[in-house]
């Protein structure tokens, strides 16, 4: 068993990771990277549309209050603050880099409207945006030497409950299934989202949430896990992303009646309301029968009006994918959507530092989470597009910067090889099952009633159902069967590992969800459809407790300058 010792080892090489890596690399601490996929392969190259920053920093203060209010006033306040006062600097830092940002004629970086937002405020490289950011930060991480340990599966964290202090992980080699501990005094969490408990979603099949889950296994707490935002425009049928850039350069939505509807729904804003409102419109449209198609079970982008010149220049990666995946020409057909599972507003709780919540009021020690899968939180009950990548880049360098200033005062618990057990006990027990249960199957059930009874809307029947079945499915689990057992690039044992993964965070949302009896961005209950401040202006801290029971605790949200008011659009 092989022990390797750093100074500190970061799970997950998307924006987050890599913000936090180059700045702990140039303290001259040593550090790596685990990372299940090759880096330029991470979900943030998948942001498509664009990275906020009033650039005009007079304007930070309509940022903030617009990531507020799109929040629905669960985000906590100061943390918007740092997101949002760093976001121009940011922006330099990532130009400086050498991300090339689309421009306006003038050369000045070229901003497009968003969801939401009162001002166009979306930087973007064309429809390529996080792409273009990670390989960036990539190219710099590899030039100032960051070592990646790519296509290793982190299985368990080391975590000792007395000291609430956090030593590394045990890792899995994803070739040959060997397991090794990287030892640590800092372990950094920026594994990203979890929305692949859903079935139809934008998310890579590597968004699987596993950071999470094994934060619930040491009996550590996630945040405002209920809250899961829906992109109103995936591609229908598969979910893939068809970016808010389309409706920000001005795409329309139609339902069959030919009715744009979100005239209805968000007199001002129309497509370029929030996402949860619109999500929500278009599902509405499709449950009262205004869906297109055969089956009724569709709604029209349209951007033809925008012309094939703009289109190619603007959104060319929209173009492909309608091209590919449905035979479309955009600048002609009009493109069929709905909403889909996109991105995780709850996660892993932090402090503003990205130093992680043991529980609510204390810090763990030598423990840090920042992008997707922290919760820190900024987004509250619904992101703004094209904050994700900011919060990735802004906390992603938080990250570092805390953990530089703590390296110093950090013991490092020496790991054992006994330190491994858990996760040798998980993976030999899933190859020696011989059960009748299948991994595909149940990942399926999982991910069709995870859309049907907590997606868009809920209400307490269909949330008491999935808690349920969930229980059964975890039954269900303890009687899986692998066909393959061999140890080289074994792709179903990973899958098993990830589904453990996924039924025990999707307890969570379900469990948070049921407890909140009100509608508050992308949480809408149709039993409870209004906001309700007096019971439930707070924060849920969600724990997996044994057997899979969950139980829940609160806290309160810090409110600032901006108290909540009505939200309308
Ligand atoms: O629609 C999009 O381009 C997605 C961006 C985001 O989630 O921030």
């Amino acid at each position: 068993m092989n022990i390797y010792t750093y100074d500190v080892v970061i799970i997950g090489a998307g924006l987050a990771g890599l913000s936090a890596a180059i700045e702990i690399k140039k303290a001259g601490l040593k550090t790596c990277v685990i990372t299940k996929l090759h880096p330029l392969r991470s979900h943030s190259g998948a942001a498509q549309g664009g990275i906020n920053a009033a650039l005009s920093e007079a304007n930070t203060k309509a940022h903030e209050f617009d990531t507020i209010k799109g929040g629905d006033y669960l985000g906590d306040q100061d943390a918007i603050e740092t997101l949002c006062e760093k976001a121009p600097e940011t922006i330099r830092r990532l130009e400086r880099m050498g991300a090339v940002f689309s421009r306006n004629e003038d050369g000045s970086i070229a901003q497009r409207a968003f969801g939401g937002q009162s001002e166009p405020r979306a930087c973007y490289a064309k429809d390529r945006t996080g792409l273009t950011c990670l390989q960036t930060i990539y190219e710099q991480a590899d030039r100032l030497g960051v070592e990646f340990v790519e296509e290793w599966f982190a299985g368990d964290l080391l975590y000792d409950p007395l000291k609430r202090k956090a030593y590394g992980v045990a890792a899995m080699k994803l070739a040959t299934s060997e397991i090794a501990i990287f030892n640590a005094k800092a372990t950094l969490f920026a594994t990203g989202g979890y929305a692949r408990c859903y079935a139809i979603n934008s998310n890579a099949h590597a968004n699987t949430g596993d950071g999470l889950s094994l934060f619930l296994r040491k009996g550590l707490p996630l945040e405002d896990m209920e809250f899961v935002q829906f992109h109103p425009s995936g591609l229908a049928g598969s979910g893939i992303l068809i970016s808010e850039a389309a409706r920000g350069e001005g795409g329309k939505l139609y339902n069959a009646l030919n009715e744009r509807f979100m005239e209805k729904y968000a007199p001002e804003k129309l497509e370029l309301a929030p996402r949860d409102v619109v999500s929500r419109a278009i599902e509405r449209e499709i449950n009262e029968g205004r869906g297109a198609g055969e089956d009724k079970d569709f709604i029209w982008l349209d951007l033809t009006h925008l012309g094939k010149e703009i289109i190619l220049n603007k959104l060319p990666e929209l173009f492909d994918l309608a091209k590919s995946f449905l035979g479309l020409d955009m600048s002609v057909d009009r493109i069929p959507i709905r909403a889909t599972a996109h991105y995780s507003m709850g996660g892993i709780p932090t402090d503003n530092f990205c130093r992680v919540k043991a529980s609510i009021g204390e810090i763990a020690s030598g423990l840090y989470a920042a992008g997707e899968c922290a919760c820190v939180s900024v987004h509250g009950a619904n992101r703004l597009g094209a904050n994700s990548l900011l919060e990735a880049a802004v906390f992603g360098k938080i990250a570092g910067e805390t953990i530089v200033s703590d390296a110093p005062k950090l013991e490092l618990i020496r790991a054992e090889e006994s330190d491994a057990d858990t996760l040798l006990k998980e993976t030999q027990k899933l190859l020696r099952s011989n059960g009748e249960q299948s991994v595909a199957s149940l990942r399926a059930e999982l991910q069709n009633s995870m859309t049907k009874n907590a997606g868009v809307f809920r209400d307490r029947d269909s949330l008491e159902k999935q808690a349920e079945l969930i229980n059964d499915l975890r039954r269900r689990f303890s009687r899986v069967r692998l066909s393959d057992k061999s140890a080289i690039f074994n792709t179903e044992l990973q899958e098993a590992l990830e589904l453990g993964h996924m039924l025990d965070y999707s307890a969570v949302i379900v469990a948070g969800a049921l407890s909140r009896k009100e509608s508050r961005g992308g949480h809408y209950r149709t039993d409870f459809t209004q906001r309700n401040d007096d019971g439930f202006l707070r924060h849920t801290f969600g724990y997996l407790c044994d057997r899979g029971e969950t139980r829940l605790e609160y806290s309160p949200v810090t409110i600032g300058d901006y108290k909540p008011q009505e939200r309308k659009y």
